[in-house]
């Protein structure tokens, strides 16, 4: 009798003791690391994410520590290929992954997005004096593009001109560079980066095009939305008192 109670007694501790720290570390930190906020971006997208020396700035970079501010975290940020930051973000590697990406219903399969923080626009650019002035033209034709890898401009590319016209690179810089040395007819990218590309690059030009805009916001696992709602009510104060703007207008002087 003493026996089994002992055994029972022991049981009862061993599975309130376990049940204690699942619910400590559960409450331990809404980040993958303790006091720090890990950002996943891909920094060759001026003026959202740039290396300037060995730091990596940008409007992405400053709204993303101005948020880790209001969240006493301290911001750390990872340069890693685009098309792994949401593999990243869904896996817990990092906690949000924020690099002028596009809202899509495809994304959303994976990840949560956050609110909205700035909008985008697909532009085609092209070499000065290039037969192709508008999509129709270069849809028309057997002209490649170049495009970032997991892109929208990739999807969108790969949706109208069919796989074989399409030139996947890791970084939006290398394919602007093969557009330079004629290896692709065009290329298909952001609007501020296009413009960033094609004023640190000679010979270049950037057509409209009739995309849709596009809005920008961060993404986070899907399992954390306290995190998601300390971020959306971070961004919301930062929205409204106009800091958001204000780094905004720091990179794109002409915006606003
Ligand atoms: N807005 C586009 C997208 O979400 C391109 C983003 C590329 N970002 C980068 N940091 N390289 O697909």
């Amino acid at each position: 009798m003493k026996k089994i109670l002992k055994r029972v007694l022991v049981a009862t501790m061993a599975l309130s003791m376990g049940l204690a720290s699942a619910s400590c570390s559960s409450k331990k930190s809404i980040t993958v690391e303790k006091g720090k906020l890990s950002m996943a971006t891909n920094a060759y997208f001026p003026p959202y994410e740039y290396y300037e020396g060995n730091k990596i700035i940008g409007i992405d970079a400053e709204i993303a520590e101005a948020v880790a501010k209001k969240l006493g975290l301290e911001l750390v940020i990872w340069d890693v290929e685009f098309d792994s930051i949401i593999a990243g973000v869904s896996s817990n590697k990092y906690d949000i992954g924020m690099a002028g990406m596009t809202v899509t219903e495809d994304r959303k399969k994976a990840v949560n997005f956050s609110k909205t923080y700035a909008t985008g626009i697909q532009s085609i650019i092209v070499k000065e004096g290039s037969e192709i002035t508008d999509i129709d033209v270069l849809s028309a034709g057997t002209y490649k593009v170049g495009v970032q890898q997991g892109t929208t401009g990739d999807i969108y590319m790969t949706d109208d001109l069919g796989e074989d016209r399409v030139v996947r690179y890791s970084k939006g810089n290398d394919a602007v560079l093969a557009l330079s040395t004629d290896k692709v007819d065009a290329v298909v990218i952001d609007n501020e980066p296009a413009k960033s590309f094609v004023a640190a690059n000679d010979g270049l030009k950037i057509l409209e095009t009739p995309y849709a805009v596009e809005d920008y916001a961060m993404c986070l696992n899907k399992n954390n939305t306290e995190l998601l709602e300390k971020i959306d009510k971070a961004l919301e104060e930062l929205t409204a008192d106009g800091t958001i703007k204000a780094i905004i207008e720091k990179y794109i002087p002409s915006n606003g």
